[in-house]
């Protein structure tokens, strides 16, 4: 029997049931819903017993474009030379699905197109070739090997804690604090001012980077010449959603200028529009050495990448970065796709206006009782869980999720995350999602967690 069950879900239950058989637990991170997924168009999802959720979470900040996108697809299949799929002709024009050791048109395409979008966004020119990769760990994994490859003397990694940069490799290395697990002795971390931006009207207030400034000094006198690098996100989204004042990640980058530091910063999660803009680097007012990217930049086909300029990259030789699915051409056509999508249609208006709207919302449902904080910007956003009675705010938050699973009487639903860092719901639907349907589903989130609060507080 599944460890998680819901009633009336019967389909649902048996594949739960048949995935604690056939899978181990440790490849899903725990939510209460366990949802099971049928199918899935723009920013709903159908389970296997056909109960629609609308989707508040694009997987995990991956389905920036919304879920099956016809015109999405059909560039995707017209890449790969399989646009007439429906024909019994043999496909002799289409793309392979693998060229290890070789190279194809579709990926070099893929790497310029990226470049020159990076360019045109940013107006800098340090971006300046691509290093393909699978996921997003993979591709941090690379952007660290290129900052260590430099010079052995320089073997220290600076990172900012609580971040999340994957859980494989040295991107593990670089994530959370030094208190989670025994650590890579090379890697130190740094402290990212949260307090100062908890909530929206604090990251309104002026920033004082002093202390900050002093940690960064510290930390030169300390390991002084053996620094290489420093890794960062725009925005801490796994360590709980909080989004630094820009100064502060200016902070970052002067330091690493001053010192001939790599500055990566890790867009896995905030690339392809999430924070407003394409890339949030541009109007956080940096420009990394090195940009990791991942998650929307396939629109869920698996791909991510680290890019840099071609002198840091000429660090590894041949080999050093290569592997079985890194460039290949469903990964590129997925990318040329996604870049067509933003490039050539309206959605980065949508998702500006979808931005207000979920601000406004999410603002509201504080009035809830159940909600203490609200922070985010674009379409990615936290809001933060309260006690309420004995019930802590983890519990809160898990109860919260497994409410808008569940629905209301007239059977609106909502799928979110598991919450982040313990307390905090991640809210981060779609780019694409109608602005009116967010309007009637934040409304919706507010009527369920009210019956929640009642509940709660008479338990
Ligand atoms: C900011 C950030 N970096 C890196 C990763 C790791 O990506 P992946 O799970 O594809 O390895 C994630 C995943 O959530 C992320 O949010």
């Amino acid at each position: 029997m599944s460890s998680i069950q819901h009633q009336q879900e019967d389909r649902s239950n048996a594949i739960r049931a048949r995935a604690d058989l056939a899978e181990p637990k440790a490849l899903r991170t725990f939510t209460p819903s366990q949802a099971v997924f049928a199918r899935s168009a723009g920013a709903y999802h159908w389970t296997a017993d056909d109960r629609k959720l609308a989707d508040f979470s694009s997987g995990v900040l991956v389905a920036n474009l919304g879920h099956n996108p016809t015109a999405w697809w059909r560039r995707v299949l017209g890449y790969l030379e399989l646009a007439d799929l429906a024909t019994d002709a043999p496909y002799i024009n289409a793309s392979p699905l693998t060229a290890y050791n070789a190279i194809t048109d579709l990926e070099v395409t893929a790497a310029e197109r990226l470049l020159s979008n990076l360019r045109q966004e940013s107006g800098g020119e340090r971006l300046e070739q691509v290093m393909w990769a699978a996921s997003g760990s993979e591709a941090i994994q690379k952007a660290l090997w290129v900052a260590l490859a430099r010079d052995p003397q320089r073997d220290m990694i600076l990172a900012t804690r609580h971040g999340f940069h994957g859980k494989k490799g040295l991107a593990g290395a670089v994530t959370g604090t030094e208190q989670d697990k025994e650590r890579d002795s090379r890697v130190r971390f740094l402290t990212l001012p949260t307090d100062e931006c908890s909530d929206l009207e604090s990251r309104k207030q002026p920033v004082d980077l002093a202390p900050y400034e002093q940690e960064l000094a510290r930390m030169a006198d300390e390991h002084g010449s053996r620094l290489c690098c420093l890794i960062t996100e725009p925005y801490l989204g796994g360590g709980g959603s909080y989004h630094p004042h820009p100064e502060y990640l200016q902070l970052l980058q002067r330091f690493c200028r001053e010192r001939d530091l790599v500055f990566i910063l890790d867009e896995v999660q905030s690339n392809f529009g999430r924070t407003g803009t394409m890339y949030a680097f541009t109007h956080y007012g940096v420009e990394p050495d090195i940009v990791c990217l991942g998650k929307g930049l396939g629109n869920g086909v698996p791909v991510s990448a680290a890019v840099g300029s071609q002198l840091l990259f000429s660090g590894l030789d041949y080999g050093a970065a290569s592997d079985t699915w890194s460039a290949n051409p469903l990964s590129s056509a997925a990318v040329l796709a996604t870049l067509d999508e933003f490039e050539g249609g309206d959605v980065l208006a949508n998702a500006q206006a979808l931005s207000t709207v979920l601000e406004k919302g999410l603002v509201e449902l504080k009035e809830t009782g159940l909600i203490t904080h609200v922070r985010g910007e674009g379409t990615v956003w936290g809001i933060e869980c309260g006690e309420v009675g004995e019930h802590s705010p983890a519990n809160v938050a898990i109860a919260c999720v497994e409410a808008c699973y569940l629905g209301n009487s007239d059977g609106q639903a909502i799928h979110l995350l598991g919450p982040l860092a313990g307390k905090v719901l991640r809210v981060s639907p779609p780019l694409t999602m109608c602005p009116q349907e967010a309007h009637d589903y934040l409304n919706v989130m507010k009527s369920i967690l009210l019956d929640l609060h009642a509940q709660l507080r008479s338990h």
